[in-house]
């Protein structure tokens, strides 16, 4: 069967576009495939994080993603850091990786710029996010368009060490990314030539799951657009129009184009937006208030992921250790 992984970093709250360009992927591909999702704590740890809030957003973030609808009877659900062999195989990925390759991160380009602190963590996280991958012998890592390059690095480091190690049978599978046609990358509302994210800059920019809806519906009226009138997608010269036509294809399945073809005023586009997102979130948003009143048995879920993902990435790691001619572990 083939075999699914992707994660989430527990910073910030999760936003539309996390929902948009990777969620809805997962929850789809649950039932095709044997997939494992997990909540990537230890890649939160790449920025300084207060510890109350890291552990209160980490388990917020495990139940949203089953408000989202990731179902635990059917897929393996999570916390990275309760799986040790990540960060082991981190390790064995840190030394297969160049260093001018991970130089070339664009990610860690962005992040590290003007930071005042720049951890060696951030510099290494790709390999990280490599061994979360490839621990799992995945075939396909749903995720948005942000991630193309990290997924480029994984692919490579599995063919460098199966190359380097293999000695003919292959110790890695080489994964493929899983980009949506639509929906890969959700603009920022009040910016639209940059991506929507979950740090805490634009507010007025970032649409949260779990935000009030009267709040999102306002949100959307008030995005930037341009000041022309037509309705035409093209997000060159109109990245504001055509972010708000992405979103509701990626909600309703339709070409952004078709979309465009309804309407020729603004605000009769928005208040179908802001509609056909508050109907995509409420409810996710009522499912997560059930949740809230169980967290017990969140944790349950959460316990019995990582001893279903420990199964899997032991064996695996166990093979790299074997192929590195590390001696084994009595
Ligand atoms: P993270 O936590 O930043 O985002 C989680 C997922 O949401 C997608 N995403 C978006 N998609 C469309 N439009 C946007 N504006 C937008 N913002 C975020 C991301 O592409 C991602 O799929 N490095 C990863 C986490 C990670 C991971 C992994 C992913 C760690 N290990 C292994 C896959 C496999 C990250 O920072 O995602």
């Amino acid at each position: 069967m083939t075999r699914v992984f992707s994660g989430i970093k527990p910073t910030g709250a999760v936003q539309l576009g996390n929902l948009l360009g990777a969620l809805r992927s997962w929850v789809r591909e649950q039932h095709e495939a044997d997939s494992f999702y997990c909540v990537v704590d230890l890649h939160a740890l790449t920025v300084p994080q207060d510890p109350t809030e890291l552990r209160a957003r980490t388990l917020e973030l495990a139940q949203v993603l089953l408000a989202v609808g990731i179902d635990p009877d059917v897929a393996t659900l999570f916390i990275q850091s309760h799986v040790p062999e990540h960060t082991e195989l981190a390790w064995i990925l840190e030394c297969t990786a160049a260093f001018g390759e991970l130089r070339r991160m664009t990610q860690f380009k962005d992040k590290s710029e003007g930071a005042e602190f720049v951890s060696a963590g951030l510099f290494t996280y790709p390999a990280l996010m490599a061994a979360d991958i490839l621990l799992y012998d995945t075939d396909r890592v749903p995720v948005g368009d942000d991630q193309r390059q990290h997924l480029e690095l994984a692919r490579d480091l599995a063919i460098r060490f199966n190359h380097r190690y293999g000695a003919g049978t292959d110790v890695f599978v080489v994964p493929e990314a899983a980009i949506p046609t639509v929906g890969a990358r959700v603009m920022d509302l009040q910016h639209p030539t940059r991506k929507m994210s979950k740090s805490e800059d634009s507010p007025q920019g970032t649409i949260l799951v779990l935000e009030d809806l009267t709040s999102v519906e306002r949100k959307i009226k008030r995005a930037v657009t341009d000041t022309e009138t037509e309705v035409r997608f093209d997000p060159e010269a109109k990245p504001g129009v055509s972010n708000l036509l992405s979103i509701m294809a990626a909600i309703t399945g339709e070409e952004p184009e078709t979309i465009a073809t309804r309407y020729t005023r603004y605000g009769p586009l928005k208040a179908d937006a802001a509609e056909l997102v508050c109907e995509l979130l409420r409810p996710i948003q009522q499912r997560y208030a059930e949740l809230l009143a169980d967290p017990g048995g969140t944790a349950a879920i959460l316990a019995k992921g990582a001893e279903k993902a420990r199964a899997v990435a032991a064996p695996t790691l166990a093979r790299a250790r074997e192929a590195l001619g590390l001696v084994p572990r009595s």
